[in-house]
């Protein structure tokens, strides 16, 4: 049952009581005067929270040290191509909260409703995808591969426009970067049967502010199962999956550049995303293509952009 403000202050005082009473502070005053600002600003919260953590749950040093082993073993796991460590703050949601006050900071002054939320950008980002012509597809892979045949009945055209916020009017120019897992739920770099930058590519709107592509309609896939985030999930007695979706960043001159994703409204896990991202400004329905022999579904999508 949870408890009460007025009980957690309470049981907090207890556990202070228990420990030595000064040690907090002891701690927080051996800052020195010369310490980086930022840094003297927000440490002593973050020592206060850790160490009254500490106390409220009478943490045994048995137990600290699996943290910190836990947190070593996704550091080791951790390459160009895996963040594991980044993976473990996706899973507690502190990517998503950072993210949400991150955005509430930018647009604290300014009237935010029609601006395409954020969210997460997730560890499989790649800079530097293809530029490709408007109307072109970011599948790779050859038509008579297991891969393709695999996703040919997901083949989906997806379109739409970068708008301003403030104006309503196109951004021309705007570089739309998109980047998907297979309809298998990997993304190329984890899958040895997609090319290199497989579902990767950018797209410069047109002076109508328009941007066309052909991609796959997304599936839900699971985050890595098979390193400590995954073991904190069952532990936790947690799924995890994420709801299907497709990545962007948005990049236009004179506006603030958008990271977002769209999501499926029909997927499963649309109300239970492993690393709480989903927003309702961001679902998108897949519907049946009719007229267009490259594409089985079809998807709509405005990107609504600050000005800078
Ligand atoms: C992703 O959508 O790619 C992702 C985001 C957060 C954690 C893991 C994956
Ligand atoms: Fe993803």
């Amino acid at each position: 049952m949870a408890l009460t403000k007025k009980e957690n202050e309470t049981n907090g005082a207890a556990a202070k009581a228990k420990y030595d009473p000064e040690f907090t502070d002891n701690v927080i005053a051996a800052t020195g005067s010369k310490a980086h600002p930022r840094l003297k600003e927000i440490m002593p919260s973050l020592l206060r929270h850790l160490h009254d953590f500490a106390r409220d749950v009478d943490l045994t040093i048995a137990e600290l040290m699996a943290g910190i082993e836990l947190i070593n073993e996704a550091g080791r796991m951790s390459t160009d191509k895996r963040n594991e460590t980044g993976l473990l703050c996706d899973i507690l949601g502190l990517e998503s909260l950072v993210d949400e006050i991150t955005s509430k900071l930018l647009f604290e002054s300014r009237e935010s409703g029609a601006i395409t939320p954020s969210t997460v950008l997730g560890p499989f980002y790649r800079k530097d995808a293809p530029l490709l012509p408007n109307g072109s597809s970011i599948i790779y892979t050859a038509p008579d591969t297991f891969w393709y045949l695999q996703a040919e009945r997901w083949l989906t055209h997806l379109s739409g426009r970068v708008l301003s916020a403030s104006t309503g009017k196109p951004a021309p120019g705007a570089v739309v970067d998109i980047w998907q897992a297979g309809p298998n739920g990997l993304y190329e770099q984890q899958d040895p049967a997609q090319p290199d930058m497989n579902l990767r590519g950018r797209f410069q709107t047109d002076e109508l502010g328009r941007y066309a592509l052909y991609c796959v309609r997304p599936a839900a896939y699971k985050v890595a199962p098979d390193g400590p985030a995954g073991r904190l999930l069952e532990l936790l007695d947690r799924h995890p999956y994420r709801p299907a979706h497709i990545h962007f960043v948005i990049t236009a001159p004179g506006f603030r550049t958008l990271t977002t994703q769209i999501f499926d409204r029909e997927d499963m896990y649309i109300k239970d995303d492993t690393v709480f991202a989903v927003k309702n400004e961001l679902l998108v329905s897949f519907e049946p293509c009719e007229g267009d022999e490259k594409a089985r579904w079809t998807v709509k999508y405005d990107f609504v952009l600050s000005e800078a």
